[in-house]
């Protein structure tokens, strides 16, 4: 009998155990797998226990549990924590704070008291009741009928915007987008009519031309027989990227972040939050939930933050970073605590780095079309998440999760689940990126003013690592190598900053899974791209995945120029503890030679150069704790002389890490001989005689 108590309080508590981990640290699929054969024991060990009191044991759980299971949840934390001491009664007003809901309830005791084993019956029924409503949350919500819109590419002079509206019973409806420019209080222009169709899910892309550079609009959605549609319920404003052939250098912010499950880690009943873009909401328009924030706006400084520039954190012999000479065409990264009176350019849009849904994370749901879809829905459903796509344009990347676990698609779109995972992603994420320079491809490129982005694919093409030796291996295949290469051509000299967007890290220094899944196992590919990112100015690579956060510094050989990449993950979902998975620093060398200035007692100026052996890859900064992180991103080139990123990165909904990178001034040559955008004081005239300047220049 002894035994038995014991057995089924170990169960227990395992059970728990599994359950917490499996709730609260990593919806790991063993986690799925065990819990149920773990309840099942319980439930059996507890039912051939036999009677401690006269009362039968069978009727008497059955009605208690009924009655438990009804009644309030930290009742039961209460109960559970005072199983510890068993053989007591509980006054009923002694409670035990309540965490969250799991984590007072591990351990179980063995017991004999019929009370105390129908309140674990009860506590491990609702424990697996919440694994159960975590697993299976978008079958009972599939969020049909969702209804959204949200802001896609935007360029100088128009901007992609995705509209979700689901008919009844016709197999198509269309619904036209009216829009005009906000504040002006004119009558509205007809736009696009988007035509949805059941066979697309009810949503569709479509682009509105014929706007003007750096200028707010607003649009809204009207039924083709004239009535104004009740979704959105105020218009929705955005406001169009800079005209690029100003040179007046830029002033913006952005967010980078990936890896994204709704309700992780779990609370009971609120499957549609998603946690991390309630901070970012919190974080971008604070007013709105406090209601007096912080004076900042009184104490506005429009001049470049250029003073705290000298603070350079080199070496205590004063190797100082000589703006013109040698050190030029290196990054000077410093952490600095920058003076709060500056005021933060505003968030213009984000850049989402995949992992947007998990198709295989608690379970794989399936690789047909609707249950890949129903996981896009489901995000977009989100009131969390709402807040952010309603006023920030969103541009996407996808990774593996998207399609299934470590994808490698091997250049074969018809292998499965590809062809499905692609046509949601397709659907709800990729139309409203900016097109691809090649047809029907991921990967594109864009520029907001004098800033050059090109967001890779990693996925499609890659070859599969256990297949093939290590020097025939491609990360992006052919036509994509060549576009980023041309890419890079284009932007060195007409871009300042140049950021890279690949959804797995571009550092080696990961290992585990990295070691296969990352850059880490192209090495043939990654060293020739990496030769070529040298030859370039002010080159960032933002990546994610490994849900951490790292900054990490590439340096090449004599003249070459430093490449820093910053790997910031996960926007909501788990981070892993205790457990580290980043060499802080490469084996590979490279010497490096750099100018120290002395200056001796009587005035006079010393030059050495000064040989030392750096690591290739270095970590500058590794934070791997939190379930909430992005990095936002301020590009600042105003002074063409000192252009300047400052990245602040966000977790837990706080700043935990700044850095600022002194960029190599660039002379900007003219981008391209098209484009050329009218400025803004010929606006009113064109106006007036009704051009659109889209069509004219
Ligand atoms: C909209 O789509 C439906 C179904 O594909 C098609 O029959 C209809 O002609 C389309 N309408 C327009 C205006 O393209
Ligand atoms: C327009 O069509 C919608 C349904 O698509 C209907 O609810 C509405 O009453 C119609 N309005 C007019 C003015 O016909
Ligand atoms: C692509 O995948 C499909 C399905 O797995 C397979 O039948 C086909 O042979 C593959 N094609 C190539 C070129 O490998
Ligand atoms: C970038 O420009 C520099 C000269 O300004 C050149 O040496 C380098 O090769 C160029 N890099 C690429 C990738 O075009
Ligand atoms: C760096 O310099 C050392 C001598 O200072 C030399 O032994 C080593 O081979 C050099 N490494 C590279 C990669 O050139
Ligand atoms: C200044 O000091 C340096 C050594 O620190 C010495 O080599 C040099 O000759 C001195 N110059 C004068 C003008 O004294
Ligand atoms: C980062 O900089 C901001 C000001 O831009 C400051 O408020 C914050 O405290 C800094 N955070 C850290 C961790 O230094």
């Amino acid at each position: 009998m002894k035994v038995l108590e014991s057995a089924q309080a170990l169960v227990s508590t395992l059970f728990r155990l599994v359950a917490y981990i499996f709730l609260q640290v990593i919806p790991h699929h063993l986690g799925k797998t065990s819990l149920p054969p773990l309840y099942l024991l319980y439930l059996l060990l507890a039912f051939i226990q036999p009677p401690v009191d006269l009362v039968p044991p069978k009727a008497t759980l059955t009605k208690h549990t009924n009655g438990n299971g009804e009644s309030h949840e930290t009742d039961k934390d209460e109960k559970v924590f005072k199983d510890t001491t068993p053989t007591r009664t509980i006054p009923s007003s002694d409670r035990a704070p309540s965490y969250g809901p799991l984590s007072v309830l591990l351990l179980t005791l063995p017991t004999r008291s019929r009370a105390l084993r129908v309140a674990n019956l009860a506590i491990n029924t609702l424990i697996f009741a919440a694994a159960v409503e975590f697993v299976a949350y978008p079958f009972f919500d599939d969020a049909a009928d969702v209804v959204y819109t949200r802001i896609g590419a935007m360029y100088p002079d128009a901007t992609k915007l995705v509209v979700r509206y689901p008919g009844d019973s016709a197999a198509h409806r269309e619904v036209r987008v009216l829009w005009r420019q906000a504040d002006a209080a004119d009558s509205w222009n007809n736009g696009p009519v988007a035509n949805l169709t059941s066979e697309s899910d009810w949503v569709a892309t479509v682009r509105l031309d014929g706007l003007w550079p750096s200028t707010s609009y607003e649009y809204q959605f009207q039924d083709t027989n004239g009535t104004l549609l009740p979704y959105p319920s105020r218009p929705i404003r955005f406001r169009t990227f800079p005209d690029p052939q100003l040179n007046s250098g830029s002033y913006f912010r952005f967010l980078a972040s990936s890896c994204l499950t709704p309700n992780f880690p779990y609370l009971p009943l609120q499957g549609r939050r998603i946690k991390g873009f309630d901070l970012v909401a919190e974080h971008i328009w604070p007013a709105e939930k406090q209601s007096v924030p912080l004076p900042e706006v009184t104490s506005v400084n429009p001049a470049p933050p250029a003073a705290d520039e000298s603070s350079s954190t080199s070496a205590s012999v004063s190797t100082v970073p000589e703006s013109a000479s040698s050190s030029a065409n290196e990054f000077a990264t410093t952490p600095v605590s920058r003076a709060s009176s500056v005021t933060k350019a505003p968030t213009e849009f984000m850049i989402f780095l995949g992992d947007f849904i998990y198709a295989d994370v608690p379970i794989y749901y399936g690789d047909d079309k609707e249950t890949y879809r129903r996981l896009y829905r489901r995000n977009y459903q989100s009131d969390s998440f709402r807040k952010v796509y309603e006023r920030l344009p969103f541009f996407h990347a996808y990774d593996d999760h998207e399609i299934i676990n470590n994808y490698a698609g091997n250049s074969n779109d018809s292998a499965p689940p590809f062809a499905n995972a692609n046509e949601a992603f397709q659907l709800y994420n990729a139309q409203a990126n900016y097109d691809s320079p090649v047809e029907g491809q991921h990967y594109y490129e864009f520029r907001h003013g004098d800033t050059a982005f090109f967001v890779m694919d990693t996925r499609r093409y890659r070859s599969v690592v256990e297949e093939t030796d290590e020097a025939s291996r491609t990360m992006l295949g052919e036509k994509q190598l060549a576009t980023l290469y041309d890419w890079l051509g284009r932007v060195n000299n007409t871009a300042t900053f140049k950021f890279i967007v690949s959804s797995v890290p571009f550092t080696s220094l990961w290992t585990y899974e990295a070691l296969t899944d990352s850059w880490a196992a192209f090495t043939h590919e990654k060293a020739a791209l990496l030769r070529a990112l040298h030859t370039v100015p002010n080159v960032i690579v933002l990546s994610g995945d490994r849900h951490e956060f790292a900054a990490i510094e590439f340096t090449g050989e004599a003249a070459a120029h430093t490449v820093l990449e910053i790997s910031t993950s996960p926007l909501s979902m788990f981070y892993v503890p205790i457990v580290r998975t980043l060499n802080m620093a490469s084996v590979d060398t490279v010497n490096r030679t750099t100018q120290v200035v002395q200056q001796g007692e009587n005035g006079t100026v010393e030059v050495t150069e000064v040989v030392e052996q750096v690591p290739q890859e270095r970590v500058l900064r590794y934070i791997a704790d939190g379930n909430y992180k992005w990095s936002s991103i301020e590009v600042d080139t105003r002074d063409q002389d000192h252009p300047v990123v400052n990245v602040d990165i966000m977790i837990n909904g706080a700043c935990a890490y700044n850095l600022t990178v002194h960029g190599q001034p660039v002379k900007l040559r003219s981008a391209t001989a098209l484009g050329a955008y009218v400025p803004q004081s010929f606006k009113g005239v064109l106006d007036k005689f009704g051009l659109k300047p889209s069509r004219w220049f």
